[in-house]
């Protein structure tokens, strides 16, 4: 599995990207919402974010094959402009609603607290690629048990599992964490790697246009899927270079959910280096 790796602007390095090469892009763009990323990138507003945004997906959308969806991380502040924007040019099949659990520290006393990303989950064609079987989640034994009537035996959904429900609810990543990289909105791999399962076919090939510290990065090549990654600021970058090369040899694509969360978790702790190699066309 290949990690092409690059500390470039995205919509520079993009065009050396081969057309429909592409299995699923997991976009993770500044929010819009004014923070520190070491760059201007996160200080546009209202009718310029939207043109960013359309500017964004009219560069990757080429490099998307027919069969390919995209996943794009946003705020509600930007998310029902931008979600109209995307519907024009492709389908939207979800939002998603991640739950992040634990609200910030603090914050206003004048509003609720909000404590949600909102993703988008868009496609090409109504043939796209949608493993589900790869993102059940099992029952817990109590439930199955309560299951034994003869019209529940041998159903597949029992013994897999069910659908993941389209609200996600995934603690954000504290400062403690031992997952925590060196970056502001750092988003968890638990979410990550269900859209690369979900969403690229094993061997296949996953694109993020802003990288931060590389969580696509790490939950493609965990998964046995080829990655190609953007990021502007040289600080973020090195962290995802650093987590890349701190990989383990990638499971074996028809691993079970509870060999996957060991090998994630055995991850963390050995070392393997994979080059970063360069783009195809380079
Ligand atoms: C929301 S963060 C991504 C966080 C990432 N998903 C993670 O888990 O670490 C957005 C990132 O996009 C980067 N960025 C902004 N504009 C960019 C551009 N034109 N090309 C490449 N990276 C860019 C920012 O520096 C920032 O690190």
């Amino acid at each position: 599995m290949n990690a092409s790796l690059h500390n470039e602007d995205f919509f520079k390095g993009i065009n050396r990207l081969a057309d429909r090469s592409i299995d699923v892009i997991i976009s993770d763009p500044p929010y819009g919402l004014g923070k520190d990323y070491g760059n201007n990138s996160d200080h546009l507003h209202g009718a310029d974010y939207v043109e960013f945004s359309r500017r964004w997906l009219d560069a990757v959308l080429p490099k998307l094959k027919d069969s390919g969806s995209l996943y794009v991380f946003l705020s509600w502040q930007n998310s029902p402009e931008v979600f109209s924007l995307f519907k024009t040019r492709m389908l939207m099949v979800n939002e998603i609603i991640w739950d992040r659990r634990v609200p910030s520290m603090g914050g206003s006393t004048r509003k609720f607290s909000s404590v949600h990303d909102n993703i988008g989950v868009f496609v090409k064609s109504k043939d796209y690629y949608f493993d589900l079987d790869s993102v059940r989640i099992p029952y817990d034994a109590e439930t199955k048990k309560a299951r034994t009537r003869s019209i529940f035996v041998g159903k597949k959904w029992l013994e897999m599992g069910y659908n993941p429900k389209d609200v996600w609810s995934v603690t954000r990543l504290h400062s403690q964490d031992p997952e925590r990289a060196n970056h502001p909105t750092q988003k968890p791999l638990e979410i990550v790697e269900r859209m690369v399962l979900a969403g690229c076919p094993p061997g296949g090939h996953v694109l993020d246009p802003f990288m931060g510290s590389g969580t696509t990065a790490v939950a493609a090549l965990m998964h046995g899927r080829s990655v190609t990654g953007f990021e502007l600021n040289p600080d973020y970058f090195a962290e995802a270079r650093r987590r890349v090369d701190a990989l383990q040899p990638p499971a074996p694509a028809s691993a079970s959910a509870s060999t996957l969360r060991k090998s994630r978790a055995a991850a963390a702790g050995r070392a393997r280096a994979i080059a970063a190699l360069p783009l195809p066309q380079d």
